[in-house]
């Protein structure tokens, strides 16, 4: 088992009991980048409240935070404390995400932008905690002042070293103090817009978390920032260099070796590691599934596919052939990773189409709706009674291996509705499975929520009223969910054998002849 593999199943099996405990909608774990937004709100909302009570000379520095902390504990020290601990959990956060990105493979290919964008991110992240330790000029500032310009100064940027400024006490200037709360709003503001980019190839990107989880966190952080607040070490003092000082391992984690190892090794280490990162979407380089593809013939430009698309990879443009609508469907292959998520959204997909070949407005070239019509004909054939189901499986989750009766999909919201009735109708099967992934997060982000919507009958294309709602079954498995799978079509199976023959039902054989369905 490659260690991609290793590490996807292991956090769909830590992401399971947390399902359990928060429900797939509140899994935190689902939530890495939505609670990352809600950190840097709390970091921002806090630090504005922080500057009312901060002094931003040199001088003061150090007694107005040590003042907002003690005599003001209960709202300016709770903000410091918060402000802190917000940007400690952002930092975790922000890395297990990127980790669980990489694990999950949804970085690669024409998926390649948000990693590329969140890249600088983690520069930002790390940039705007540095310059606010420096700010409160204790002796950890002091500290962290010292190395971090002795580490900038073997850069061949600054004319002067920059590390003078904390030579003696005289040498440290307010102007540069000041440098360094620009720096402190600067960067962080850059983040911000960094952090806009990173969702731009995204379809209404979630950025705030459930109302319920956002609550909780937040309560947590207060239940924290209380407990521990947020200490002072002493002021800080050139005079002397500070021989013990407490690190914030999140933010200042690295520091510790930046003492040890030559600059020269650290600016090594930085590069080689951005440059890895920048280049991992096309480690190994992969051939990437041919991208949707519009036939005009059948788009009436009901904008469907547009709003369906998980990757903003369909915009609607003027009518180019002359048809009597204003807009047709038009796909970017850049950005398409053909997840077949519009082909299930368009209204001409239907499977039923008995006159000339079937196409629909937007298919994918590798895998068109007439293929999937025939894989399913032909998985039927592999079905035996009572009781035979048919799964349409995501290739993501538990039902990922091929196996009889079983059409794997490269996202389950790829099979219109009118498929599910395809299959019962015309005899294929007595049910069908939708075996999508985790219920907690789609691989394609809202291939699940579409299905359910769809079958529920609240989004385009709707499930048909005629097709018996017993007869499907919608179950959310992640890769380490086999047994729970099996568990579910086995009892599946059984329910649907001891059902009423459903009526109407007439076959493939009948369909030829032309004969109208009555239904
Ligand atoms: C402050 C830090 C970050 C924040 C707030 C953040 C936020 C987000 C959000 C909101 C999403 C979209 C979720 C959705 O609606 O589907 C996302 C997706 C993603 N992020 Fe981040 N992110 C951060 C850092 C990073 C970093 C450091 C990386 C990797 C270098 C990264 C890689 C990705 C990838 C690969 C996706 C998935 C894109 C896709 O589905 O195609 N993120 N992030
Ligand atoms: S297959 Fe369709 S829904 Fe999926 S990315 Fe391409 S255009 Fe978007
Ligand atoms: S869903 Fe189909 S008909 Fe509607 S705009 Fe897209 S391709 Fe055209």
């Amino acid at each position: 088992m490659g260690v991609r593999t290793a590490l996807k199943r292991g956090f769909d099996r830590v992401e399971r009991p947390l399902d359990r405990l928060f429900g797939p909608d509140w899994n935190p774990m689902a939530n890495l980048g939505t609670l990352s937004w809600l950190m840097f709100w709390i970091v921002t909302a806090t630090g504005i409240y922080l500057f009312i009570f901060f002094d931003t000379g040199v001088v003061n520095a150090y007694q107005s935070v040590k003042w907002l902390s003690e005599t003001h504990w209960l709202h300016a020290g709770l903000a410091r404390s918060l402000h802190r601990y917000a940007s400690d959990f952002l930092v975790l956060l922000m890395l297990v995400h990127m980790v669980r990105e990489w694990a999950f493979d949804r970085y690669r290919g024409k998926r390649w932008f948000s990693w590329i964008t969140g890249v600088p991110v983690i520069w930002f992240v790390y940039m705007s905690g540095i310059t606010g330790y420096w700010l409160v000029w204790d002796e950890l500032a002091q500290y962290v002042a010292l190395t971090t310009t002795e580490l900038l100064d073997a850069l061949p940027f600054f004319a002067e070293p920059i590390a003078r400024n904390f030579l003696t006490p005289a040498s440290l200037s307010g102007r540069f103090f000041t440098l360094m709360v620009f720096l402190h709003i600067a960067i962080p503001l850059l983040l911000l817009l960094m952090m806009w980019i990173h969702i731009q190839r995204i379809t209404a990107a979630r950025t705030m978390p459930p109302r319920g989880l956002s609550v909780l966190t937040l309560a947590a952080l207060v239940i924290v920032s209380f407990a521990m607040p947020a200490v002072l070490q002493g002021p800080a003092d050139l005079a002397r260099f500070p021989s013990t000082v407490g690190l914030d391992w999140f933010i200042l984690g690295l520091y510790p070796v930046i003492d040890l190892v030559p600059p020269s090794v650290i600016w090594t280490g930085a590069l080689l590691f951005t440059v890895l990162m920048f280049g991992l979407p096309w480690l190994p380089p992969r051939k990437d599934k041919a991208a949707a593809e519009v036939f005009l013939d059948f788009c009436n430009g009901c904008t469907r596919c547009e709003a369906d698309c998980p990757y903003t990879a369909i915009t609607m443009v003027p009518r180019s052939d002359g048809a009597p609508f204003p807009q047709e469907a038009l796909v970017d292959p850049e950005r398409c990773v053909a997840c077949g998520i519009c082909m299930g959204s368009c209204p001409s997909s239907t499977p039923f189409r008995r006159s000339g070949p079937l196409i629909t407005g937007i298919d994918l070239p590798g895998r068109p709706l007439s293929k999937l019509r025939e894989e399913v004909i032909a998985a039927s054939a592999d079905l035996a009674g009572p009781g035979r189901v048919m799964t349409l499986a995501c290739e993501h989750g538990a039902a990922a291996a091929p196996e009889k009766g079983r059409v794997i999909l490269p996202c389950v919201a790829m099979a219109p509705p009118s498929l599910f009735d395809f299959i019962l109708s015309r005899d294929l099967a007595d049910g069908v499975c939708i075996a999508g992934c985790a219920e907690r997060e789609c691989h394609n982000r809202v291939g699940a929520q579409w299905t359910k919507e769809r079958i529920a009958r609240t989004r385009d294309p709707l499930l048909r009223e005629r097709v018996p709602r017993d007869r499907l079954l919608t179950l959310w498995a992640g890769p380490t969910e086999g047994a729970r799978l099996d568990e579910a079509l086995a009892g599946f199976s059984k329910d649907v054998a001891a059902l009423e023959p459903m009526p109407g039902k007439r076959s493939l054989e009948t369909d030829a002849t032309g004969e109208e369905d009555p239904r």
